[in-house]
């Protein structure tokens, strides 16, 4: 039976009452959190993603994925400040849809952390290169900086920052709320800077045609730049830090998606204004899709001199309307800030696994705690080779359109928990309620479906392939082994996890 093996929310619950975290967080520390977790490689490098494969209409994609983000926001929030523990989507599920579901979204959750960390570890290694390259003149050959699909053998900056990321992980670094906040301004000032010289000086020629590649194209870009959108989820996972939260979680929520969306679009509009944004086809004029060797051999045919080759657009983009020296600063500020959104990646990655395990759907070890650093040392590790592989291997394009087809999945599925929730537990107390949620949830659940079937058929695929093994681990393995299903419903579990460290990124 799909829906049996329900984790009672009561017994979750408990062990939220246990803890007794202050509630500190107001709604701008919240809209802090979300902006420092949400602005990364999105807009400063799939950018010219979005560009290849909807030219100027690559400004309707940033409202389309920002507005199919909102009303996700807004159903997540719900979850998160009734159920404020660890775990996330998989969480609410289990109590909510039972196991069975609750294992394909944590298994989609390894998509959408795991993966998303190597897309941001690829899209630093593109602003390193170029600002090795600016700064000290030293250019490193394509073969050691690019995957295999990407004109290139492995990636080996984007290998270094996603094992220094585990090891900062792995001996429990903190981040706290102070760096989160300088490297929020740190970010929000070197997208000022863009907006600031590029606006002006915008050519509305540049934005015809404005949909080369038809609303198909609006559509699988913005499903690529969705990715500029992920993260929110730091807020609502705060939800239990957060002073009234009924009031100041949509303010955080929708605040920080806001605000990223407002520069999302400038930043867009300053792009195409000014260097313009229109794809490069190939010799035949036939459409080229991002990270393949297609597109690589024609950005070299034509020197690179299109955004949509570069893998540093903003940088390039300022150094082509003739900022040389912002344009570099804006490379060192995506250098500095970047790697604070794979560490918030990982760490949810780490977590996930930590209370999978916990509930013995994963192999107990998993969830070992290092005696000195007090870190799931052992899953940190783990988590660390395989983003460190895909970092290697895997063009940003692809690793983040995976990504979106975990998170995709995993919004569809909180979206639906929380209007099932509202009709089998009409009572229970509620911190914060979706408003109009017979109408956010649905609008939700079908643009979380609209933009997952606008990705590339290669990564519905694969997604569908993931799941699939993830259905054979769960019946050979997980089912069998899980606690719930064994009878032990073990409020302590989270104690444990409620020692480690270090706590939420950017919280303290
Ligand atoms: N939204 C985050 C980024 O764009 C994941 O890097």
């Amino acid at each position: 039976m799909i829906f049996g093996r329900v984790k009672p929310l009561d017994a979750i619950l408990a062990t939220a009452q246990k803890k007794s975290l202050t509630r500190s967080l107001g709604p701008f520390q919240l809209t802090m959190l979300g902006i420092g977790a949400v602005i990364g490689t999105g807009i400063f490098v799939l950018t010219a993603e979005a560009a290849q494969k909807a030219g100027p209409g690559m400004m309707l994609s940033f409202v389309i994925a920002g507005f199919v983000c909102a009303v996700a926001a807004l159903c997540y929030a719900e979850m998160a400040a009734m159920v404020p523990v660890s775990g996330s989507a998989y969480t609410y599920s289990y109590a909510v849809m039972g196991e069975l579901v609750a294992w394909m979204v944590g298994w989609a959750l390894i998509l959408e952390y795991a993966i998303a960390a190597g897309a941001v570890s690829v899209g630093w290694s593109g602003y390193f290169i170029g600002w090795l390259n600016t700064s000290f003149n030293i250019t490193i050959p394509h073969a050691l900086v690019r995957g295999p699909f990407d004109g290139g053998s492995i990636n080996l900056p984007a290998m270094l920052i996603a094992s220094v990321i585990t090891a900062l992980l792995v001996k429990g670094t903190k981040e706290s709320a102070t760096v989160n906040a300088v490297l929020v301004a740190v970010k929000i000032l070197a997208l000022s800077f863009f907006v600031i010289l590029t606006i002006p000086v915008i050519k509305t020629g540049q934005f015809t045609p404005f949909a080369p590649l038809g609303f198909a194209g609006i559509s699988g870009a913005a499903a690529s730049i969705f990715f500029a959108y992920v993260g929110f989820d730091a807020v609502s996972t705060a939800a239990e830090e957060t002073k009234n939260p009924q009031r100041n979680m949509p303010i955080g929520l929708i605040g920080s998606l806001g605000i990223c969306t407002i520069f999302y679009m400038l930043v867009a509009s300053g792009v195409i204004g000014t260097v313009g944004a229109q794809p490069v086809f190939g010799p035949n004029h036939e459409v080229l899709s991002p990270g393949t060797p297609a597109l690589s051999a024609a950005c070299g045919a034509i020197q690179e001199q299109a955004v949509v080759c570069s893998k540093e657009a903003l940088a390039w983009t300022l150094k082509q309307v003739g900022w040389p020296f912002v344009g570099w600063l804006v490379g060192a500020a995506a250098i500095i800030a970047l790697p604070s959104v794979i560490l918030m990646m990982m760490f949810g990655q780490t977590r996930i696994f930590f209370v999978m395990s916990r509930d013995g759907l994963l192999p107990e070890f998993f969830s070992k705690i290092h005696p000195r650093f007090h870190t799931p040392h052992v899953i940190t590790m783990l988590t660390g080779v395989f983003v460190t592989l895909f970092a290697a291997f895997f063009p940003v394009g692809l690793l983040a359109d995976v990504s979106n087809s975990g998170t995709l999945f995993a919004f569809a599925a909180v979206s639906i928990a929380v209007m099932v929730l509202r009709k089998t537990d009409p009572t229970r107390h509620r911190p914060f309620r979706t408003p109009a949620i017979m109408v956010t949830a649905p609008v939700s659940i079908i643009g979380c479906i609209y933009l997952f079937f606008s990705l590339s058929k290669e990564t519905i695929l694969l997604f569908f392939g993931w799941a699939a093994v993830g259905l054979v681990v769960y019946f050979l393995y997980s089912r069998s082994r899980s606690n719930l299903g064994r009878g032990i419903i073990d409020v302590a579990e989270d104690e444990a996890y409620e020692g480690l460290n270090p706590p939420v990124p950017g919280t303290h």
